[in-house]
């Protein structure tokens, strides 16, 4: 018995230590633990043997039937175990995995510089208005004074969709249609695209943006616009920027005058990039209203006057962020777009 007793033990050791899922176990517990199981089996024939010998049996079969015991339940804790370790790997999310982001639009730096303008003029009491880019010879060269003659409204410089009809090749015309619309006293900006047949290089394209400004009431002076040309630099570049006019001519402003600014880079001192003169040349272009553009307008040139203003937005954007290139402006390369 003896013997029998010990080979139980084991046999269900080794079996018990091969398990690899609870029903398995289950199987096992009811071989050995279950009231028909081997032990009881092998115990119910204590009657056969010697009185002497059976506490002694008794005491192996006992402490075998807890060894066993021992053995299942550590069995059990480890299946269990291995079941949660199998059931985390499978339900595991690696959120490691980048997930698909949505991408953010933003403005395009020269749509950033435009509001930064328009933001500028609205704070100084401005009204931003719109003027279409397909105009009328009329209002892009007749009612603002451009002489039969003036070499702008060459086939060479400018785009003709008809004799009558152009893309504007810049925005003073929507100086027109705001005084035939708006009675005096006005104030207007309106930024938008322009054309003219340049050739493409790193400052021209045939498409380019201006921002253009006008203000119509009694008593405006020179000094006026002198004043809020100045404030507008130094809001847009800076308080230590100087501003510096220049004698020019536009046949819609008299007397005219070509804006410059400090050089960007050195702020007046001198320096390679405005060759040792401490300006940045032409930033801007302005005047007071030519009487004769007022009248065209129905305005009486006796009570009002004004000035207006025109400015190359491509250009500021490009000293404004660095920008050494205006095809980089135009070509829609993300690389480029993704750093404003
Ligand atoms: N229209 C002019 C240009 O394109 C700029 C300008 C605007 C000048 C308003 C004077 C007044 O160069």
């Amino acid at each position: 018995m003896r013997d029998r007793l010990k080979k139980i033990r084991e046999e269900a050791i080794s079996n018990i230590e091969v398990l690899n899922n609870l029903d398995g176990w289950e199987s096992l517990r009811i071989k050995y633990m279950g009231k028909k199981g081997e032990l009881t089996l092998v115990l119910r024939e204590m009657g056969n043997i010697s009185k002497e010998e059976r506490p002694i049996i008794g005491a192996l079969a006992n402490e075998i039937r807890q060894q066993i015991e021992g053995e299942l339940d550590k069995a059990k804790d480890r299946l269990i175990e291995e079941i949660k370790k199998q059931q985390i790997e499978k339900e595991k999310i690696d959120i490691t995995i980048s997930k698909h982001t949505k991408k953010l639009g933003h403005y395009h730096p020269l749509l950033h510089t435009i509001k930064e303008l328009e933001n500028l003029f609205i704070s100084m009491g401005f009204s931003v208005v719109d003027g279409p880019e397909v105009e009328t010879v009329q209002y892009n060269f007749d009612a603002l004074n451009s002489p039969e003659n003036h070499p702008s409204r060459d086939l060479s410089d400018t785009f003709y969709i008809t004799k009558d009809i152009l893309l504007r090749t810049h925005t003073s015309p929507v100086q027109i249609r705001a005084m035939k619309q708006i009675k005096p006293p006005l104030r207007i900006v309106s930024a938008g695209r322009t054309f003219r047949f340049d050739d493409v290089d790193d400052t021209h394209s045939p498409m380019f943006h201006q921002l253009e400004g006008l203000v119509i009431d009694e008593k405006v002076t020179m000094a006026n616009l002198m004043h809020t040309i100045d404030i507008f630099i130094k809001k847009l570049f800076g308080e230590d920027m100087e501003t510096r006019f220049r004698p020019h001519h536009f046949p819609f402003t008299e007397p005219s005058a070509e804006v410059d600014v400090s050089c960007f880079e050195c702020k007046g001192k001198g320096c390679s990039v405005c060759n040792g003169t401490g300006w940045s040349m032409e930033l801007l272009g302005c005047g007071m209203v030519h009487p004769k553009v007022l009248e065209n307008c129905g305005i009486d040139s006796e009570r009002y006057s004004g000035f207006a203003f025109g400015m190359g937005i491509d250009r500021i954007t490009m000293v404004k962020y660095g920008i050494n290139d205006i095809r980089l402006l135009f070509e829609n390369d993300n690389r480029f777009l993704e750093q404003f």
